[in-house]
């Protein structure tokens, strides 16, 4: 973030109050902060309650080895049945769980007693493929109702699931198969994306060829009918194995700390990080952020997260913490502008969507394709908007309530990690007034500060580290199979403490809200999605051509940060095709993590800027992709590197 949207961040005064119909009637009041704050681990056992556990729990927090947590470990519970069983047991398994749109325009309305079956029968499908309680499956799938089920039915056996997002490629697939051992792989043909169908299987036949020997079977949901490639004995139809199984099954109560799933992250280094969550407190912290933030009431709301299931906010607010709590979603396959720009807005108007969930970056893409689009849908049905993923800067955040939330909706601006598996700072609708671009202040049951390089707290007015001060229940338990790094990442830097580092920077205003202000670190966020430079850099240098590279996050208009990369080549530059290169470099990067992952331009450079200990200067690479005046460069070896590389603009493309 430059230092203007910073000082323009900082000078924005306007603040919206809760509308008072939503206060009168808020699920969470006032009094929470209070009763959170005098007895923490009382607060986080009364939420447990909102679980049905199969054998109470008598510990709350076991901090005995911390940093490594635990929360209400000596209990018992079944995931699944916490999120469908139940519910059909209370009486409302005739209710719609989810509204199921697809990208073509089919649709599919599926009650919870419905889930229930469908769920049941893909465990038992599961069973018979020989996964069993602690095995580890991947899911790559589009967003279509089996990814809910194929996460549900491991919960229901005890399998811990990976989801990978179906953007990330073959090789990006292979390493977190390998790395998280997965017996099975549940995947479609394809899906559909911008209109056409995109293939889906031919990645994991790919992958599994990188990494023989480990996944058994491969179960394959068919979507689009498209020709696939089929390995005798390892692939398995979903149609042959789940829909003729059995809707009969009994859930098994597995400790509150049994791991629920990993989901891999992007960390500092090349290697992304298996983060790893667990059960019970897991779903006390998703059900109850759920609950309070978006001020759920499953009887009438219609509740929609735009989020894909590859990503933590489909974890824990489209699968886990929605469904615990009975509610009533959209689940949508495809983008906002397939086949019109106007396709959300008509999903809204179609379910009467009331609560809805998206990411800023959304938000400007809208911003940027008019008014009109959304002006001509009716969207009185909303009642509340929520934004996640990165900081919104204030014009979404108005452009937001007033345009699509109709000046009467208030905004819940939602800061959280995969890390934290739940929301930790965000408004509390019914009784947090909210300043556009501020998370403001931390949840009832999460303590949170912004404090200096030593560990001091700010005081107001002031910018510094946000940590989180106490343990919280959905917190992630380590990283897969590298403890010493969990602690290394997170909990090394306010060792004395006992802080949780989060990697973000922030500031707190004159009130002490917290208005978020983007990494320290060297990871990068693009529309919402976390990259590491170093992940991308050994992509690029991985290619024959490079000897070396350095990527920067330079921020972007419609996507917050976008991926620039500086490469040095190996047989230097004379001679080269210098636009063809950039093209299969691009490409390159995207065989190697994503698509996702593509820089946005590349600069093939002679030299890059260095500290006389050899470190690469992103700082004033940055600077250099900002278009902005190079700022102090003493500490560099050879300061003439600079000149020659601000010379040279960034190459479109
Ligand atoms: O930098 C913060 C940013 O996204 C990071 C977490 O990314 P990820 O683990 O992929 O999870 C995204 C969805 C929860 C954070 O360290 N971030 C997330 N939400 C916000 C945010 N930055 C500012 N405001 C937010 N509301």
């Amino acid at each position: 973030m430059t230092d203007e949207t910073l000082s323009n961040l900082l000078t924005e005064t306007r603040t919206f109050e809760p509308p008072a119909e939503l206060a009168a009637h808020a699920n969470v009041k006032a009094d929470a902060y209070a009763a959170a704050a005098a007895d923490h681990e009382g607060f986080w056992a009364e939420q447990a309650q909102r679980l049905t556990w199969a054998e109470p729990f008598t510990q709350i927090l076991d901090d005995s080895s911390a940093p490594f947590y635990r929360w209400f470990a000596d209990g018992t519970l079944n995931v699944a049945y916490n999120c469908v069983d139940r519910h059909v047991a209370a009486g409302t398994g005739d209710q719609v769980a989810i509204h199921f749109v697809g990208e073509p325009g089919d649709r599919r309305d599926i009650t919870y007693a419905q889930l229930k079956d469908e769920v049941s029968r893909a465990a038992n499908a599961l069973t018979d493929l020989g996964v069993t309680a602690g095995d580890r499956v991947a899911i790559y799938l589009p967003m279509i109702p089996e990814a809910v089920v194929s996460m549900l039915a491991c919960a229901r056996i005890g399998a811990t699931h990976t989801v990978v997002f179906g953007g990330f490629s073959a090789e990006a697939l292979a390493s977190r198969i390998e790395d998280c051992n997965a017996k099975l792989v549940i995947t479609a043909d394809g899906g559909y994306r911008r209109g056409s169908a995109s293939a889906l299987k031919p990645a994991v036949d790919a992958a599994l060829e990188k990494v023989p020997g480990v996944a058994q079977h491969v179960l394959v949901v068919r979507r689009t009918g498209q020709e696939v490639a089929w390995h005798d004995g390892v692939d398995v139809w979903w149609h042959d194995a789940v829909d003729g199984a059995s809707a009969d099954h009994t859930p098994e109560a597995f400790t509150a700390e049994h791991p629920l799933f990993v989901m891999y992250s992007s960390g500092t280094t090349g290697k992304p990080k298996g983060i790893l969550h667990t059960s019970g407190g897991y779903l006390t912290g998703t059900a109850y952020t759920h609950h309070a933030v978006f001020d759920l009431k499953p009887e009438s709301d219609v509740y929609w997260c735009t989020a894909d299931v590859g990503w933590i906010t489909g974890h824990s607010y489209i699968v886990y913490g929605p469904l615990a709590n009975g509610v009533t979603q959209v689940l949508y396959e495809g983008t906002p502008d397939s086949p019109h720009k106007g396709r959300w807005w008509e999903i809204i108007q179609d379910y009467k969507v009331t609560l809805f969930y998206t990411a800023p970056t959304a938000i400007r893409t809208f911003m940027k394709w008019g008014r009109s689009v959304p002006d001509g849908y009716d969207m009185s049905s909303l009642r509340l908007l929520g934004s996640v993923g990165e900081p919104i800067n204030p014009e979404a955040y108005v452009w937001y309530r007033s345009v699509v939330g109709g000046d009467r909706c208030p905004v819940v601006d939602t800061w959280w990690q995969t890390e934290t598996g739940m929301m930790m700072i965000s408004p509390l609708p019914g009784v947090t007034a909210g300043k556009p671009g501020s998370a403001m202040t931390p949840l009832p049951g999460v303590d949170a500060d912004v404090v200096s390089e030593d560990g001091v707290p700010v005081p107001n007015g002031s910018g510094g580290y946000l940590v989180l001060t106490k343990p919280w229940p959905a917190m992630l338990r380590t990283l897969l199979g590298d403890d010493d790094r969990f602690v290394e990442t997170y909990w090394s830097k306010y060792a004395d403490q006992g802080w949780y580092f989060a990697g973000d920077g922030a500031k707190k205003d004159d009130d002490g809200a917290i208005w978020l202000l983007g990494r320290v670190d060297d990871v990068m966020n693009v529309s919402g999605h976390r990259l590491s430079t170093t992940e991308i850099e050994s992509a690029l240098v991985s290619h024959p051509r490079v000897a070396e590279a350095a990527v920067v996050g330079a921020s972007d208009e419609t996507t917050g940060q976008a991926v620039v990369a500086y490469v040095i080549l190996r047989e230097g530059i004379d001679g080269v095709d210098g636009d063809a290169l950039v093209q299969e470099l691009r490409n390159h990067v995207a065989t190697e993590i994503g698509a996702i992952a593509k820089p946005r331009s590349i600069m093939i450079v002679p030299e890059l800027p260095k500290t006389r200990s050899g470190k690469i200067m992103r700082r004033l690479l940055k600077d250099v992709a900002e278009n902005r005046t190079v700022g102090d460069t003493t500490t560099l070896a050879d300061r003439s590197i600079m000149a020659a590389l601000s010379a040279q603009a960034p190459r479109p493309v």
